[in-house]
């Protein structure tokens, strides 16, 4: 089986092809952050105009370097949330249209399913079950994973995302947006026990994380010190030890909650590095192993659409005629495989 995947939930349009026999044909993306640099932030508008004229062109892009033509392609899949609703409503027009003109199922997709379900694209993926940390730009969750479509939510943000953080913060000390990728280069710089900033809500039981009162943190030492360049690093390298000390915690307090020997982190703080050695030092110790996308697949990528979806097609899900997207869609509410 040969699914055609399709991400325009945020600001990048991925486009992806996915054989269940082959692994991936091709996968092509197309950043829109140059666009919104200038605005210091995504502007949703201009994110669905610039989805409308890359999706196409990357469709014929991926089936050229794919060696395919329609015909080959039995299943679309699409992200139909959450995301911004505009933007969102370009994969979805376009995918499922196509789908009907080909005479082919088509599947709205979870982008954070499409995320938890990324490390799968590896060479050595995880088995069921696992526990999940997804960490994005929109989501910071835990999630207990007992097979596809069965989840449980264990912990979330009950404000900002771990993603958001970075790049609230990475936007107070002056870089450009996105931050986060820049804030954690400029941490490799800095030392991380220089400044004290809080580990939110890890001195009390559960599971949920806080990120908003870091950035306020981050504004106090930024006013108080300057912004030399080595305060800079300084204040990066604090941050993000701040930021992976409380992820490393509550992750802990997840496994031993629910036994799980495996963790598999997605999303786009999950390309982060520091992250991902702390997080394999706790699984070292707890005697698991954790899981990752390599790091192109660890933010918006077409691959992970185009998996999700082969997997629910496969199951002989698919969607009605309905073009529609979910801006806000809890994970659990998805069926399972
Ligand atoms: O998954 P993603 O591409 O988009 C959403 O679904 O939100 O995640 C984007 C987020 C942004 O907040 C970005 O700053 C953050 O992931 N990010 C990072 C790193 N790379 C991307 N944060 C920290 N360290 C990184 N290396
Ligand atoms: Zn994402």
């Amino acid at each position: 089986m040969r699914v055609l995947g399709i991400e325009t939930s945020c600001d990048e349009t991925g486009i992806a092809i996915y054989d269940d026999q082959r692994g991936l044909l091709s996968h092509v993306l197309y950043s829109q952050i140059p666009l919104h640099a200038d605005y210091g932030g995504v502007v949703p508008e201009l994110a669905s105009r610039d989805h409308i004229r890359k999706t196409i062109p990357l469709i014929k892009q991926a089936l050229l370097e794919a060696d395919c033509t329609a015909a080959d392609i039995d299943g679309v899949a699409y992200t139909a949330g959450p995301g911004l609703a505009g933007a969102l409503l370009v994969g979805a027009a376009i995918g499922r249209s196509l789908a009907m003109a080909w005479n082919k199922p088509a599947l709205a997709v979870h982008h954070m399913e499409g995320h938890l379900l990324a490390p799968m694209l590896e060479a050595n993926p995880p088995q069921f079950p696992f526990l999940a940390l997804l960490v994005s730009g929109g989501h910071t969750q835990l999630v207990g994973v007992e097979g596809i479509g069965r989840y449980e939510l264990l912990g979330e943000s009950i404000d900002d995302a771990a993603g958001e953080a970075f790049d609230k913060t990475a936007k107070l000390m002056g870089l450009d947006y996105p931050g986060g990728p820049l804030l954690a280069k400029l941490a490799t710089q800095g030392d991380s026990k220089k400044y004290k900033f809080p580990r939110p809500m890890t001195d009390r039981p559960g599971l949920d994380f806080s990120f908003s009162g870091l950035k306020t943190s981050a504004a106090n030492v930024i006013a108080k010190e300057g912004s030399s360049s080595q305060v800079q690093a300084d204040i990066a390298a604090s941050f993000q030890q701040a930021v992976v000390d409380t992820l490393v915690i509550k992750c802990e307090r997840a496994l031993q909650q629910t036994g799980y020997k495996r963790l598999v982190i997605a999303g786009g703080v999950s390309a982060n590095t520091s992250l991902q050695q702390q997080l394999a030092q706790l699984l070292k110790r707890h005697g698991g192993e954790v899981f990752y996308p390599r790091k192109e697949f660890c933010t918006d990528n077409g691959a992970m659409i185009a998996l999700a979806g082969y997997y629910r097609l496969a199951a002989g899900q698919q969607q009605d005629l309905t073009i529609g997207v979910t801006p806000r869609w809890p994970m659990q509410q998805l069926p399972a495989v």
